[in-house]
Formats: structure tokens, C-alpha cells, sequence
């Protein structure tokens, strides 16, 4: 199954870093470290494999990708030696790189966006492609009534205002292109009831949001534990330390409180109530892509004893982001072929904030994953499954 995987932020340091992973996997230089859908829980035939994905993607800078690659190399996030063994591979994804469409009104710059997918998918062959958004996070939407209607939306983007923000223009251009639209970050994309409708009208699935990779990782695992073993949290503050163009663009107070907003939710959901303290994000810019998170815990137990726990998280972003992209990407692909439309809660597992979420529990977002794929890779084998 020919996939495209077309990334919004092409020449970031997530989407270089998936690009060269899925290069290196695909000419076996490197195992699936990190990548789920290598498990045996859900590795299956329902999945496009690596070697049939072809990378493209929009970027506001020209940046050249080798050079990102080089850079990313240079910084520790990707080994040099599978930078320097590919440079065929980077040259031939740099070709399929465009420009982000500027200029005219939101309807043309979306009609430029489409078509920019379209001859992807034609000039490739593709059965798919899938689009990705791991571009700069952005502030929260400012509501607008065309965002509840597809039609009244379809009118406002040929008018001068600028009725969507970036991302959702996107999901708005991919899903007219026929392509199934996944968000990695904390921004709208998909999520207005306009672009659901749209969703729904062409048959494609939509994914998101925000990449469950560190401190929101660990936090919605040991969440359960606290609730399951009736203790009581009191409170709950972290703090997280970050460099890179996230960490930059974090430094924005608009885009921090968006991510903010995203990494606290698990803790009300899970718990049942919100504990005292606040998630923080500071940019540090040494620290470049490597993360370093601190929590502390304080807790109640029997007869009220006061305890606390604190736990220190130094990762690496997009060396834990990227193989979660080509994951999302094989996932959704397969959930298009086998005719999912609308948002995919089962892919909770992947997102710090997940649409049509059931659950924000880690052990329980797997079980839903594990079935998800057992389902896939069955239908796959019978008589009315999806053709590749
Ligand atoms: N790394 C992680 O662990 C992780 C986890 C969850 C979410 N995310 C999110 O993934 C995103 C990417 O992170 P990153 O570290 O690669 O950031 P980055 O700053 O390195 O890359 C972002 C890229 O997006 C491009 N861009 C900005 N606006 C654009 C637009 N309108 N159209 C096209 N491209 C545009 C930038 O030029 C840049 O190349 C961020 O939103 C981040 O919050 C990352």
C-alpha cells in the first residue's frame, strides 16, 4: 500500500528527524526502536510497511532538509552515520518539499495546498496520502460562526478575512484533497464542526492532538495508580525545560498556554478532580532538543498521611516524537483503506489531548490500540476487506 506521508512543518526538527527514520528503516540501516506498530501486539499486513512510504510535506523556510539533518546529527537527536549514508534519499525528498502557499484569500491558498497534494499522490502513484502537522504550535482559535458550518465556512475562506488558523486550513485542504489528517500538536486542525462535517462527507479519518511523548506520558500512567489505589492527590506541579524551534516558539505566551492547557488535562480526567499546581514551560535555548521535565507529587493516604513523589524526565523530543509520526501515519492509512471516517478515538494511546477520547488512562488507550489493530489486520485477510 503506497502511502504518502506529507508533513505541515517539513523542515522541523520532528519531521526531519521522522523522515530520516523512515529513510534508514527503509533501507534497513537502523531497527523500529520506538516505533508501536513494530510490536507483536500490532504489526500486521492492514499496515502500509516503511518501504512503502514517500515523504513530502509544506515548510514556511527553505532551509535545506540535509542540512536540518546535519544539524539534528550535530546536536546528538540523530546519529551522523545515517545522515551521511542517505543523501541520495534526502536529495530526493528535498525535491518533493514545497513552499507554504501564500498570498490570495484562504480559499486559494487552500486550493494551492490541495493541489500541491494531489500531484504528490498522482506523480508517486500513490494509494494515499496521509498529512501530518508538525508545524509551530499555535494560540488558541478565536471562534468564528463560519467555524460551525461547512457551507458558511466554504463562503468566509473566499472572503478577506482570515477565518481559519494555519493548521485547520490545512485539515481544511487535505481533507478536499481526499487525504486523511493527523495533528501532532496542541493546535485546532480538524477540530471545528465544519471541517467533522467535511470529514464525514469524504469518507476520511482525522486524528490528534499533540504528541504524547514526556512528562504527559509518564503523568498518565502513574495518574491510574494514584486513583486505582484510593489515594488522594493534592497536588500536582511540573515543570518543563525545553530548547529548540518548540522551545522558542513556546516562548510565546499565546502558544504556551494552548500547550498548557493540552498537557493538563490528563490529570482531571483521570483523577476525577483537579489537584492543585500548574504545569509550566520555560525555554532554556542550551538545552536545544532535549527536554528535561520535573513533577512533584504531594499525596494523601490512609487517615490522611501526607506523602509526595517527584520524577525527573530528560528526553529527547523528536527522537520520541518521530517514530509516534510514522506510527500515526501506517495507522491511519490503514484505517482509511478499511474505510474509517471521522475521528479515530482509538488511536487515544499516541496524544496528550485525544479526540472523542473514552479514556486518558495509558493501560486502557492500549487495550482500545491493540484492538483497533487486531480489527484492521483481520478484515485485512477476509474476502471483504480493503484492497491494497
Ligand atoms: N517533539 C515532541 O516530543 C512533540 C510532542 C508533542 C507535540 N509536538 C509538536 O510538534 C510540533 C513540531 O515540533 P518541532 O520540535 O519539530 O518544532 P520546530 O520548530 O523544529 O519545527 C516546526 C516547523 O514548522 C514550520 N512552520 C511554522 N509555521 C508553518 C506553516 N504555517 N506552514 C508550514 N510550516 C510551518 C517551521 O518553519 C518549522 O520548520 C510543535 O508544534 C510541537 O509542539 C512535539
Amino acid at each position: 500500500m503506497r502511502t504518502g506521508v506529507w508533513l505541515v512543518g517539513a523542515r522541523g526538527s520532528v519531521a526531519t528527524t521522522s523522515i530520516v527514520g523512515g529513510l534508514a528503516l527503509r533501507a534497513n540501516l537502523a531497527g523500529p526502536t520506538g516505533c508501536v506498530t513494530e510490536l507483536p501486539e500490532l504489526r500486521g499486513p492492514a499496515l502500509p510497511a516503511f518501504a512503502d512510504l514517500v515523504f513530502g510535506g509544506h515548510d514556511v523556510v527553505t532551509t535545506p532538509l540535509a542540512k536540518r539533518a546535519e544539524a539534528l546529527a550535530a546536536a546528538g537527536v540523530l546519529p551522523g552515520r545515517l545522515v551521511a549514508a542517505l543523501p541520495d534519499e534526502l536529495a530526493a525528498v528535498e525535491e518533493e518539499l514545497r513552499p507554504a502557499p501564500g498570498g490570495g484569500t484562504q480559499a486559494d491558498r487552500a486550493a494551492a495546498t490541495s493541489r500541491d497534494l494531489t500531484d504528490f499522490r498522482d506523480r508517486h502513484r500513490l494509494d494515499r496520502v496521509v498529512v501530518v502537522n508538525v508545524s509551530a504550535t499555535e494560540p488558541a482559535v478565536r471562534p468564528h460562526p463560519a467555524h460551525a458550518d461547512l457551507g458558511a465556512l466554504r463562503e468566509a475562506l473566499s472572503g478577506p478575512d482570515e477565518v481559519l488558523p494555519a493548521s485547520s486550513l490545512y485539515a481544511y485542504a487535505a481533507l478536499e484533497a481526499g487525504c486523511p489528517y493527523i495533528d501532532f500538536t496542541p493546535s485546532t486542525g480538524a477540530r471545528l464542526p465544519a471541517l467533522h462535517a467535511l470529514a464525514v462527507e469524504r469518507g476520511l479519518p482525522y486524528v490528534g492532538h499533540d504528541g504524547k511523548t514526556g512528562e504527559t506520558l509518564v503523568k498518565s500512567v502513574l495518574a491510574p495508580m494514584f486513583a486505582m489505589r484510593h489515594l488522594q492527590v493534592r497536588s500536582w506541579s511540573g515543570l518543563n525545560l525545553l530548547g529548540g524551534g518548540d522551545g522558542a516558539n513556546l516562548a510565546d505566551p499565546a502558544a504556551n498556554a494552548a500547550k498548557v492547557e493540552s498537557k493538563q488535562r490528563v490529570l482531571g480526567e483521570t483523577l476525577g478532580y483537579v489537584p492543585q499546581g500548574d504545569t509550566r514551560i520555560d525555554f532554556v535555548e542550551d538545552l536545544g532538543d532535549f527536554k528535561t521535565a520535573w513533577d512533584l507529587v504531594t499525596f494523601a493516604g490512609f487517615l490522611g498521611t501526607r506523602m509526595r513523589m517527584e520524577f525527573t524526565w530528560h528526553g529527547c523530543d523528536s527522537a520520541l516524537a518521530a517514530p509516534l509520526v510514522l506510527d500515526l501515519a501506517r495507522l491511519t492509512a490503514a484505517a482509511h483503506a478499511a474505510g474509517r471516517s471521522g475521528p479515530l478515538a482509538e488511536l487515544a494511546f499516541f496524544f496528550k489531548d485525544p479526540l472523542g477520547a473514552p479514556t486518558h488512562s495509558l493501560a486502557e488507550q492500549w487495550a482500545l490500540l491493540t484492538d483497533f489493530a487486531r480489527a484492521l489486520h483481520t478484515a485485512w485477510g477476509s474476502a471483504d476487506g480493503p484492497a491494497r
